[in-house]
């Protein structure tokens, strides 16, 4: 397998690989929630099984004091049986045509995701490519929004460094990394460093 690495201006890193989110060990891993934090099929399943009971449970009892997630935010429970410390639950949009405020929600899930794993004191954070999968979010699309969110982010950050995008396929993977070079070329930043790494 193949693992693409971009170093960006501070240190900051973001990589691409492809995987199962689940295996991660990164402190924070990102679900592709719904609002009513229950247990989902794709990568919301995959979590929910993989971290045991606890997740659902603390999921739970943040709907019944605080109501539904609304699409764009973000709140965190602890990852349960995961290695990651911390998943962060954020709803995506639902994919329509384009022109009902999708790529600001989907900007937004990115952003409060960061913000909170920032404010949590976090160093890693691992995301999957949300609203790609149930909600329809066109591939391409999801990863220029993506990519260009967490850059930005990255760039105000306190104690994020590395962030991760875990793709499920390898059409996807291809996606994300055309995205990050296409953001370079956009912003010209010729001292960003592109670098390929095998893993087993
Ligand atoms: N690791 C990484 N990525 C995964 C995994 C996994 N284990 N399983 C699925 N994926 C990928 C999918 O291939 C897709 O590219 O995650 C991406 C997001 O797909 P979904 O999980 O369907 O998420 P989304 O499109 O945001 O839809 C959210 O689906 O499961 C429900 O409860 C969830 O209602 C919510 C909706």
């Amino acid at each position: 397998m193949k693992k693409v690495r971009l170093t960006l201006d501070e240190g900051a890193q973001i990589s691409f690989e492809q995987g199962d989110i689940t295996m991660q060990t990164t402190d924070a891993i990102v679900n592709a929630a719904n609002s009513s934090l229950t247990a989902g099929g794709g990568v919301d399943g995959a979590i929910h099984l993989a971290g045991g009971p606890a997740i659902l449970e603390e999921c739970r009892k943040i709907v019944a004091r605080s109501g539904h997630l609304p699409p764009g935010e973000a709140i965190q429970t602890s990852g349960g049986e995961l290695h990651a410390a911390f998943v962060i639950h954020t709803v995506g949009p639902v994919w329509e045509d384009g022109l009902h405020g999708e790529s600001g929600i989907l900007a937004n899930a990115y952003r409060n995701s960061l913000r909170l794993a920032d404010r949590l004191n976090l160093r890693s954070i691992a995301f999957p490519a949300i609203s790609t999968g149930v909600y329809g979010y066109p591939v391409d699309a999801a990863a220029t929004v993506a990519v260009r969110t967490v850059i930005d982010e990255l760039s105000q950050a306190r104690s994020i460094r590395e962030v991760h995008f875990v793709l499920f396929s390898p059409e996807t993977l291809a996606e994300f990394i055309q995205a990050a070079k296409n953001e370079q070329r956009r912003r010209n930043a010729t001292h960003w460093s592109f670098a390929t790494i095998e893993t087993n």
